[in-house]
């Protein structure tokens, strides 16, 4: 039989169980096919005694719709730069890819299938650089893969984000509050710019679009403004900055900053912030992504299959399809500032900050 190890990594994102199970499941059209999990990311295969997880169909039974991954990830690995225990029981950290190299080729493994995002895509170029045989799969919440044109677990989590801000849509108006919802995303706006339209915000900061305050401010004001509803939904993505002042992503950092600011003018109204953070990769995938997700599953298995190695699988232009690893490298999907959905957005009062 022909092994597959499936290997996990960077952060999970709904739908990486679906991807799980369809390879396992095309794979098992065919008799000549065994597929086997690392657990944890590459530490699984790393680890002595292996720590793996045999794919059979029926271990893959119904996991579609789970969230996480059966698999477990680790967005801290990188076989290039390993953390290896020392004699002095210190760690370093090294190269361990002939490692990896050595111990596929002992457990007869013929391809890798990797599932991850933007930094494992390196990893994975690396790998088949050394001649192992590989095919990616694309994967995060942050949609912001240039390769692909829609990236599972990101329709879930612009889900997730959306729900919160119906609900904080009615409490600022029952308190006549400002209520900021910072969503996730890296340096992508794509979840704040879903959630805003769709959940109805009236400012959706992103980091595609430096802010001025004072143009926020404009906005806030009209909504206190006699003509206004006398309550406002803020929408920022965790990557949005100041124009002139780009603050750290994470930690909540750009949210704090605004209410700090709000509270220094001692703006008319009050202000709460939520971070919504990890809802936002949790729990089951909708529909769009499990499908997404199946797809994939099934086309890597048909790609390794097809020796088409040093390729990760995409959907493109509404088609399935492959890319070579070399062209996906540092290729991000940023909200295009002429992108219709910004278009749409101001179209309905959203503002930007610009
Ligand atoms: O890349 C996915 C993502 O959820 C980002 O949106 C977020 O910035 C980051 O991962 C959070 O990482 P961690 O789970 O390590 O805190």
């Amino acid at each position: 039989k022909q092994r597959i190890l499936i290997v996990n990594s960077g952060g999970d994102c709904p739908g990486m169980n679906a991807v799980i199970r369809a390879i396992v499941k095309r794979a098992s059209q065919e008799s000549n096919w065994e597929i086997i999990g690392s657990i944890n990311g590459f530490d699984g295969f790393l680890s002595e005694p292996l720590e793996i997880m045999p794919l059979t169909k029926e271990r893959v039974e119904g996991i579609h719709i789970q969230g996480g991954t059966i698999l477990r990830t680790n967005n801290k690995r990188n076989p290039f730069f390993y953390p290896v225990k020392q004699a002095d029981g210190t760690m370093l950290n090294e190269d361990v890819s002939d490692k990896l190299i050595y111990n596929l080729k002992v457990f007869g493994f013929e391809a890798i299938i990797h599932i991850g995002g933007n930094e494992s895509h390196k990893i994975s170029l690396k790998l088949s650089q050394k001649g192992i045989n590989i095919v990616a799969i694309p994967k995060t919440i942050n949609n912001d893969l240039a390769s692909t044109d829609y990236s599972f677990g990101f329709q879930t989590a612009a889900q997730v984000a959306t729900e919160a801000v119906d609900k904080l849509v009615t409490t600022a108006n029952s308190h006549n509050r400002v209520l900021i919802l910072e969503v996730m995303g890296r340096n992508a706006g794509w979840i704040a710019l879903h959630a805003a339209i769709a959940g109805g915000a009236d400012v959706c900061l992103i980091p595609e679009i430096p802010f001025c305050m004072d143009k926020v401010l404009k906005k806030l004001k009209s909504r206190y403004s006699p003509d206004g509803r006398g309550f406002a939904n803020i929408v920022v993505a965790e990557g949005a900055y100041f124009k002139d002042n780009k603050a750290e992503i994470g930690s909540g950092s750009i949210t704090h900053k605004i209410v700090d600011i709000l509270k220094e003018i001692n703006f008319e109204a009050d202000i709460r912030e939520t971070i919504l953070g990890h809802l936002q990769r949790g729990g089951t995938p909708n529909a769009f992504d499990r499908i997404l997700a199946t797809e994939l599953g099934v086309k890597a298995f048909e790609l390794v299959k097809e020796k088409k190695f040093g390729t990760m699988a995409i959907h493109k232009n509404s088609e399935l399809a492959n890319i070579d690893l070399k062209e996906v490298i540092d290729q991000y999907n940023k909200v295009d500032l002429s992108h219709n959905l910004i278009h749409t957005a101001k179209g309905i009062g959203i503002s930007f900050g610009d």
